[in-house]
């Protein structure tokens, strides 16, 4: 019989830290293999090592050194103060988009205002949107069958039944054409961008991600198409790369839209830009 000291909890840790870099993440890893709070992972270190954890913990760490990101791992990302279901099938939600739905909910929209997102992913933007206004009639559409299955969970969890999710091409399966406020954060990045290769973008969705030679091949038709779509008066608002601002806020004028403005993130970059339709 060994007289060596069991290993613990904290060894373990030590060790996942070394591996990964980032002994913070391996304590995060350790929290969600064991299926505890991470204070609970902090307060019971010097505890021989469970079992349970021993396979389970292996894994993620192996995953995640092998770049997988953490949402991925974890199933979930939380946005705009709530948990949202989330798989390699679409974009983790990100905190720029935070922008979006503040802005969406500062306009002056009527109570029972119609408002679509166009590629809504895990349906972050439009169930945020469909939480904060009860009175809201939500819909979203998404080219991903995939994506939209998700969506559709974070929509069971949340308990928005109203929000209608549709398959199809941008506007497509939409059939009304009196939106008071469209949202999008639509792929946005150039193809062959050196940034597809990076982190936790490798393991996104590249339906998701790249648009075009430019990124601005989905932003061009959802604004020559959102005319059609907007009520008069109506808000196209869309996020877009840190370098695009000016570009899309001068596709709006060309198309006639009203009131464009952008408004920057918390790095002080132009994200989010939008507009007024005019009518058609
Ligand atoms: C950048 S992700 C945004 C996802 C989510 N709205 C968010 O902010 O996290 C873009 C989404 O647009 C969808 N998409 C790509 N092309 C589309 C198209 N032509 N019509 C509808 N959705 C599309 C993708 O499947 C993806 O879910």
């Amino acid at each position: 019989m060994s007289d060596a000291p069991a290993e613990t909890l904290s060894d373990r840790i030590r060790a996942a830290g070394r591996a990964l870099g980032d002994r913070n993440e391996a304590a995060r890893l350790a929290a969600l293999a064991l299926e505890q709070p991470l204070g609970w992972i902090f307060a019971h270190g010097d505890e021989p090592l469970d079992p349970r954890l021993v396979q389970r913990f292996a894994e993620m760490v192996d995953r995640r050194a092998q770049g997988v990101p953490f949402a991925y791992i974890a199933g979930r990302r939380g946005f705009f103060g709530r948990d949202f279901s989330v798989s390699p099938a679409v974009l983790i939600p990100r905190p720029e988009t935070e922008h979006l739905v503040e802005w969406s909910l500062e306009l002056p929209l009527p109570d029972d205002a119609r408002v679509l997102d166009v590629g809504t992913g895990s349906g972050c933007i439009i169930l945020s949107l469909a939480a904060e206004r009860a009175g809201w009639r939500c819909t979203a559409t998404d080219i991903s069958n995939e994506a939209l299955a998700v969506a559709a969970i974070n929509r069971e969890r949340l308990q928005l039944p109203s929000v209608r999710l549709l398959h199809g091409d941008l506007f497509e399966p939409v059939g009304e054409t009196d939106f008071d406020l469209i949202v999008s954060n639509p792929p946005y990045v150039a193809a062959g961008d050196p940034h597809l290769e990076d982190g936790d973008v490798r393991f996104e969705p590249e339906v998701a991600l790249s648009s075009g030679p430019d990124g601005l091949g989905h932003i061009r038709k959802l604004v020559e198409a959102a005319r059609g779509v907007l009520t008069e008066g109506g808000w196209l608002l869309m996020e877009h790369g840190y370098d695009q601002a000016g570009a899309v806020r001068q596709l709006l004028h060309d198309h006639g839209y009203e009131n464009i403005e952008s408004r920057r993130d918390l790095a002080g970059i132009e994200r989010v830009t939008g507009g007024t339709s005019a009518g058609v």
